[in-house]
């Protein structure tokens, strides 16, 4: 595990409190053997105490001090990823997008040293995802990214596989939690957004640089992944036009409200791709409050498809890296 935030500790806790019925109906027995985060690794190839691994990030704040098999300081997790023997690597370090790093080398390293990779870092698919996809390839590799867009809500498999056979032809959607969170409490109780945000950071919502929110960027990352994916487009965040929600004040959206309509922060995918607040009217399928995003496929010959779900959590988010490290294992046990 490289990164060790609110997802991949919740991811922790998940297998930690499942591991019968994982064992029992998936066949699945994960053993964590390294942990990395901001601070230092630990890892231990007999499998780490995961109780104590958990405990000792959230009493002290860092995996020092755990007394398995510490790495000395100065290895960083390229070391951990190429000397500690595993089957998968989950990169859920914070998103960065001018570069996609540090998680892109570390998804690099991971499938040259032909690990599976489970990532839900958004920065190394917002600016490489053709070549990562390609290099995972090459190297007969799964890389999947299920908890990159939606949370928990299978946006990208539920298009990939459940549409299958129908032609999508525009893709839009309420794809960041956050702004979503901020502009309903705007609405509902005339909060300021910058208090809004505060909340939402409190609550684990916000990505640790939270412009990115705001600002548009994690909707156009998101829109990429889903495009890419579902369409076989072969964008980039760049290729995104992407206004946020910085410059809504209550008074716009109290002259949406005395129309019937709510504002939302939109991506959309046609010819263009696009991210902007937009006014809905309030019986629109996006019109969703809180952390929910909602995504609709506008699809010949079933018409319009909507997913709802919610988008942002570490419980909510840690779900999907558990669906897809179930797909790997299913896909190598076959
Ligand atoms: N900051 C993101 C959001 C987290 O609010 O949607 C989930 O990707």
């Amino acid at each position: 595990m490289v990164g060790f935030g609110v997802v991949a500790q919740s991811f922790a806790d998940i297998i930690t409190e499942e591991a019968k019925k994982l064992e029992r109906d998936y066949g699945l027995r994960p053993k964590i053997v390294g942990v990395v985060d901001s601070k230092g690794a630990a890892a231990a190839p007999e499998g780490l105490d995961v109780s104590k691994a958990l405990q000792a990030k959230r009493s002290k704040g860092t995996l020092e001090q755990l007394g398995q098999g510490i790495y000395s300081e100065g290895r960083n997790a390229l070391d951990v990823i190429r000397e500690v023997e595993c089957e998968v690597v989950v990169e859920s370090t914070p998103t960065e997008l001018s570069k996609g790093e540090p998680g892109l080398s570390h998804v690099r390293a991971a499938i040259r040293e032909g690990r599976h990779v489970v990532c839900v870092n958004k920065g190394p698919l917002a600016v490489a995802m053709p070549a990562l996809m390609e290099l995972a390839h090459h190297n007969k590799v799964m890389f999947k990214f299920s908890g990159t867009v939606g949370g928990g809500t299978p946006v990208l498999d539920f298009a990939k596989k459940c549409l299958e056979g129908s032609k999508i032809k525009t893709i839009s959607g309420i794809l960041n939690g956050t702004s979503n969170y901020i502009l309903s409490r705007m609405a509902a109780e005339g909060v300021a957004m910058k208090d809004a945000l505060a909340e939402a950071q409190k609550l684990g919502y916000a990505e640790a640089d939270p412009t990115y929110d705001v600002g548009g960027f994690d909707t156009a990352c998101k829109l990429v992944i889903t495009s890419n994916y579902v369409l076989g487009t072969q964008l980039s965040i760049k290729d995104v036009d992407t206004r946020g929600i910085a410059d809504v004040s209550v008074a716009d959206i109290e002259r949406a409200r005395a129309k019937d309509r709510v504002v939302k922060l939109i991506g959309k995918v046609d010819k263009d791709a696009t991210v902007s607040p937009q006014e809905i009217t309030t019986t629109h399928p996006l019109n969703v409050s809180g952390t929910f995003n909602a995504i609709s496929f506008d699809t010949y010959p079933a018409g319009e498809i909507t997913l709802v779900g919610k988008g942002a959590g570490g419980k909510e988010t840690a779900s999907a890296v558990l669906r897809d490290l179930i797909e790997i294992r299913r896909t190598f046990a076959r």
